[in-house]
């Protein structure tokens, strides 16, 4: 039997660097599924289909493909908003998820991130870690992500720009973001990432 690691939160908490990071140390498959929500409004604003139409964002959802998914493609701001208006749909959700589950049974083990992992796509994962910060706080490091790519940031901007992902990812009448009633929270607020890997490793090892 395969091993599970779901790792939820909101949008720049740390759990993408934590994913990997575990998942690199236990040899395990990785995926960010907040990149197949991302992939699937890509191919409709590339190809002009409307961002509003359930069935036509289900049928592209379906044929999404998780071994071709690439952040760098997929990391614009643009993408990341329409991201979040197609996820509140039912079917668009059901296809990843879907797709997600049977990435979930890959041996010998796998780390799926997202915002429901715990609660929908994988609830009988043995490890469930819910990785947060304040929202002061995530916005400080998606600015200092940006200057430090050379870019210019508005603080402001960003701030709200992550208090309105929090809103739409936490108010959605399906999967909204929350933690699992048996998730270990992992609040990165005041944690370096050295300091909440070495967490969640003693909460994996204790498990395994
Ligand atoms: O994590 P990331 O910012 O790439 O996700 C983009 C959007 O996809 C999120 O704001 C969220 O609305 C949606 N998403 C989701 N469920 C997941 C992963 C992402 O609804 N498991």
């Amino acid at each position: 039997m395969t091993f599970i690691i779901a790792i939820d939160g909101p949008a720049a908490a740390g759990k993408g660097t934590l994913s990997r990071r575990i998942a690199e140390t236990y040899g395990f498959h990785h995926l960010d599924t907040g990149l197949t929500y991302r992939a699937t409004a890509k191919a409709l604003l590339d190809t002009g289909l409307p961002l509003d139409d359930e069935t036509v964002a289900a049928r592209v959802a379906r044929e999404v493909d998780l071994a071709g998914l690439d952040r760098s493609a997929l990391a614009q701001h643009h993408i990341g908003e329409a991201a979040s208006k197609i996820a509140v749909m039912p079917s668009v959700r059901r296809a990843l998820v879907e797709a997600q589950q049977a990435f979930s049974m890959r041996e010998p083990g796998t780390v799926l991130d997202g915002r429901d992992i715990g609660t929908v796509v994988c609830p009988n994962a043995p490890v469930k870690l819910y990785v947060t910060a304040s929202p002061d706080v995530r916005a400080r490091r998606r600015y200092d992500e940006i200057l430090a790519s050379g870019s210019e940031a508005d603080y402001e901007a960003i701030f709200a720009d992550v208090k309105k992902r929090d809103e739409r990812d936490m108010g959605r009448a399906d999967s909204p973001l929350k933690p699992a009633v048996d998730a270990h929270l992992l609040d990165t607020s005041e944690m370096s990432i050295e300091a909440a890997f070495q967490a969640a490793k003693s909460i994996i090892d204790a498990a395994l």
